[in-house]
């Protein structure tokens, strides 16, 4: 973004009397609300005007953001780092990129996961005799998040499918949670792992072949094993069947990968009709973002609005408030959509960029997190947008909770925007403790429903603003090297070189007489 032509509105606004910006909308208000795939995206609320929004948009032209969106839409290599693609949208439903290699392998593995997803469902899949009751999740980060996320926002979906759990962490005790109360030989674990060697859920997959090889005889745990990997070789070395090995490619982010097999497990226990609606629902997105214009398109709104307060306003953060019980998880899986992908230093060419990346992610589910951390939004020094998620149906609900529930929500963003100044003539010496400054902007984003479509199409909404902010920061979103030196060191911390370590680590393993070598 260049700063320079955004600096003038940045200090015009910054300082501006938020209510005022959004009062001063008039007539126009409406303008500042834009729809696609049963999602409206509200900025009414935002600490900006026509004026910026305009430069703003200018900036997008002169990065040339329309040309960037159909680089990705049409299988360039935007991950240039890893030489790849970002082919994710392969996997919606009616995506149109037939005559590819990448198509055809879509189309493969993806009548693979409906017919073994059915066969589990249907009870005709019996490793052990018995139909599958329960399917566990093995994976972490990209191949954990968006499957949980997916498994509790659907749920109500289910329609009596297999119970799906989650492991993701190295504690023993999660493994032990996920079995816990079920018949071993009535047990799917799904091993989801790109490259089948991330350690988490290696050693996750190996305690749980071990445990279930207490219960059911070796020649029958493969059946009990099926995997999403790029690595077949690896998963096969495992233990599990090749047939049961279902492609991961490579030009599918890990942040990006629910759509494919890593959401199997979701394909198992929602069905594969559920599963495929909520792909649809992404495709219309991806519709609307390949031929809105960009002064209408959600997620080139979205993106430069963050980017806006990210760089221009200077907000390091943003909060997901989910209004839905369903959606708890939603802020978990896009803080990592959003900051593995835009938590870089360096331009595309490895210069420093000339800008922060994307915003620190964090967040939760409404109302309850406003008996927690909304106190510090309210009345902490720091100003923090909110992303308010919510369901335009509970506004109008016959149901008084869901009422209750929207009703919350419109208030938080008031409140946040107006604030509450109280004169000590009328509250005494507690004026300035009961006082809020006000002026801090929020979005709202309205699904018209929560359902499978609706979903699909927010994440994907997602998926692409943080395209649209990688583009404005001149950023690669889809390689993730930082988290590379953890690794490295935890192996040589395992391996005892601990010469290597500083004094306070080596201090540290000394003084709790670590185990690792
Ligand atoms: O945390 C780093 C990361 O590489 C994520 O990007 C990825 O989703 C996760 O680890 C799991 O990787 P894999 O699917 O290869 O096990």
């Amino acid at each position: 973004m260049s700063l320079a032509a955004l600096k003038a509105h940045a200090d015009r606004l910054g300082g501006a009397s938020l209510r005022d910006i959004v009062d001063g909308r008039g007539p126009a208000l409406s303008d500042w609300v834009f729809s696609a795939a049963g999602i409206e995206l509200d900025l009414t609320k935002q600490r900006l005007d026509a004026d910026a929004l305009a430069s703003l948009l200018e900036a997008a032209d002169s990065l040339e953001l329309a040309h960037h969106r159909d680089t990705l839409l049409s299988g360039g290599v935007v991950n240039p780092t890893e030489g790849r693609p970002a082919l994710h949208m392969a996997y919606r439903e009616g995506a149109k990129i037939s005559g590819t290699d990448a198509a055809d392998l879509v189309a493969r593995t993806q009548a693979q996961t409906r017919e073994f997803a059915q066969a589990v469902r249907s009870g005709t899949y019996q490793p052990s005799g018995k139909a599958i009751t329960r399917v566990v999740n093995i994976g972490i980060g990209g191949s954990d998040l968006g499957p949980r996320l997916i498994a509790d926002a659907l749920a109500e979906f289910a329609d009596g499918g297999p119970e799906m759990r989650f492991v993701a962490s190295l504690d023993p005790s999660d493994l032990r949670l996920a079995v816990d109360g079920a018949d071993p030989e009535t047990l799917l674990f799904i091993v989801a792992s790109k490259s089948f060697s991330t350690q988490e859920t290696l050693m996750g997959a190996e305690a749980a072949r071990a445990w279930l090889s207490a219960h059911v005889p070796a020649d029958r745990l493969g059946g009990h094993f099926a995997a999403a990997s790029a690595a077949p070789q690896k998963a096969a070395a495992f233990g599990i069947p090749a047939e049961r090995v279902f492609d991961f490619p490579d030009w599918v982010g890990g942040r990006y990968s629910v759509w494919s097999a890593v959401g199997l497990s979701l394909e198992i226990g929602l069905g594969p009709d559920v599963f495929a609606a909520f792909r649809a629902g992404a495709q219309q997105m991806d519709q609307h973002f390949a031929s809105a214009p960009l002064a209408e398109n959600l997620p080139v709104l979205k993106g430069l609005i963050d980017a806006w307060n990210r760089v221009a306003l200077g907000y390091p953060s943003r909060c997901v408030a989910a209004y839905s019980a369903r959606l708890g998880k939603l802020a978990d899986y896009l803080q990592q959509l959003e900051m593995e992908s835009l938590g870089k230093s360096v331009t595309l060419d490895g210069a420093p960029a000339p800008t922060a990346g994307g915003a620190l992610v964090w967040g939760g589910a409404g109302t309850e997190i406003q008996h927690s951390f909304f106190q510090w939004l309210h009345q902490g020094k720091d100003i923090v947008p909110v992303d308010f998620i919510g369901v335009k149906r509970h506004f109008a609900s016959a149901d008084a909770r869901e009422r209750a529930l929207a009703a919350n929500m419109a208030a938080q963003g008031a409140a946040l925007l107006d604030g509450r100044q109280l004169s000590e003539a009328d509250e005494g010496e507690l004026a300035s403790h009961k006082s809020m400054p006000g002026g801090r902007p929020s979005a709202m984003l309205l699904l018209d429903d929560l359902n499978p479509q609706t979903l699909g199409a927010l994440i994907a909404l997602h998926e692409h603003k943080v395209f649209v902010e990688g583009v404005v920061y001149g950023i690669n979103p889809y390689d993730q090297w930082g988290v590379e030196l953890g690794k490295v060191l935890t192996a040589g911390i395992l391996k005892g070189e601990t010469k290597e370590y500083d004094a306070s680590t080596k201090a540290l393993l000394d003084r709790t007489g670590f185990g690792g070598w």
